[in-house]
């Protein structure tokens, strides 16, 4: 490396160093969490490289977990974390199997934290990581206790808010980024962007899309080779047709199940107009019609009818490669970027 790379390097170490003291790892990336995507191989694939592998529990008993939390300690002896949805049934329970295996960082998705939840996790020793939609909560989660926030905007893969992730980082970043670590996610697939928004106060990043076709990733091969394929307008959110039929935002690659949910979503508001079928079970058969259907892309390689949740940095993942050489570009870019700094 010649004098000024060094230079790169080094601002990116000390950009990096507080969000990587708070995960307890080497660099401050984490693995977003993705439902059947993040288990035990890519999880720690990801830590032992260097970076914060985090479990998506998704809809997991708290017997599997328990199952999954072991395993992933067979494979590493870094620090990883796990993330946990506010909706699931047994989210009591799901804490207490951390706690029990000393989990260090668990990551609550999917709203704010149910009463009684973040007193637990924070009883067990654990750090506690909410994702921030909006400045309000940001500062809301903090004056309750939480330890780090994730940001992550609208071009990120899975369920997606309203917002962009660099006017979420714009909003957010100047108000709270010295109260608590900020981990900024969403459209992040080069090094360039982590230097933007470590320059910006983030602690950290955190990216999911760019790690699904990772060697170590256990996504079926149609699963990596609709992401190598797809561009960053592939990546859809999925569209709501009817005001009484309420559909939670997607982000997803377009396919023939987006193109028949579209159609569902008619038939059943016509049901509704016709009086053939009640509100309630109407609202139900939107709710449930993509059960399951994650699992049917990522395991059994269905990416025509299943769900192939991706973000718009779907265009940057070009080949399968192991985790290691992942974050090694990404360090690499960013502390490129950071080299044409002037401090
Ligand atoms: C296939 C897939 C599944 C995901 N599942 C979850 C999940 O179960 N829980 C969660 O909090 N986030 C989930 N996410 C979001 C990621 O954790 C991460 O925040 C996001 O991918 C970051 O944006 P990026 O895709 O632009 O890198 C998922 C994302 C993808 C692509």
């Amino acid at each position: 490396m010649n004098q000024t790379s060094n230079s790169g390097a080094e601002r990116l170490r000390r950009r990096m160093a507080r969000g990587a003291a708070f995960l307890g790892s080497e660099i401050a990336v984490m693995g977003g969490a993705m439902s059947w995507v993040s288990e035990r191989n890519l999880v720690a694939a990801i830590s032992n490289a260097g970076g914060f592998g985090v479990i998506a529990c998704g809809a997991m008993t708290p017997e599997l977990l328990d199952a999954e939390i072991a395993a992933t300690r067979a494979l590493t002896d870094k620090p990883f974390g796990v993330n946990l949805i506010t909706m699931h049934p047994q989210l009591t329970d799901l804490i207490a199997v951390c706690a029990k295996h000393g989990v260090g960082h668990v990551v609550l998705a999917g709203g704010l934290p149910p009463s009684g939840s973040l007193e637990a996790i924070k009883g067990s020793g654990a750090r506690l990581i909410c994702f921030a939609p909006a400045l309000a909560l940001a500062k809301k989660l903090i004056r309750s206790g939480v330890d780090a926030l994730v940001v992550e905007g609208m071009e990120a893969g899975g369920h997606i808010g309203p917002v962009s992730t660099s006017v979420l980082a714009q909003e957010i970043l100047p108000e709270v980024a010295e109260q608590v670590p900020v981990f900024v996610a969403g459209g992040i697939g080069r090094g360039a962007a982590i230097a933007g928004y470590l320059d910006m106060g983030a602690a950290g990043v955190q990216l999911g899309t760019r790690f699904v076709c990772a060697t170590e990733s256990i996504a079926h091969a149609n699963f990596k080779k609709a992401f190598i394929r797809a561009s960053a307008r592939d990546a859809v959110a999925s569209v709501q047709i009817d005001p009484r039929l309420p559909v939670i935002p997607v982000r997803a690659l377009r396919n023939a199940g987006g193109e028949l949910f579209t159609a569902k979503q008619r038939e059943v508001a016509q049901a509704l107009d016709e009086g053939r079928v009640a509100m309630a079970e109407a609202q139900l058969q939107i709710e449930h019609y993509w059960a399951g259907a994650l699992r049917r892309a990522v395991i059994d390689g269905d990416v025509e009818h299943g769900s192939v949740m991706a973000g718009q940095s779907v265009g940057m993942v070009t080949r399968e490669e192991p985790v290691a050489d992942i974050l090694a570009t990404l360090m690499d870019e960013a502390a490129q970027a950071l080299e044409k700094r002037v401090a």
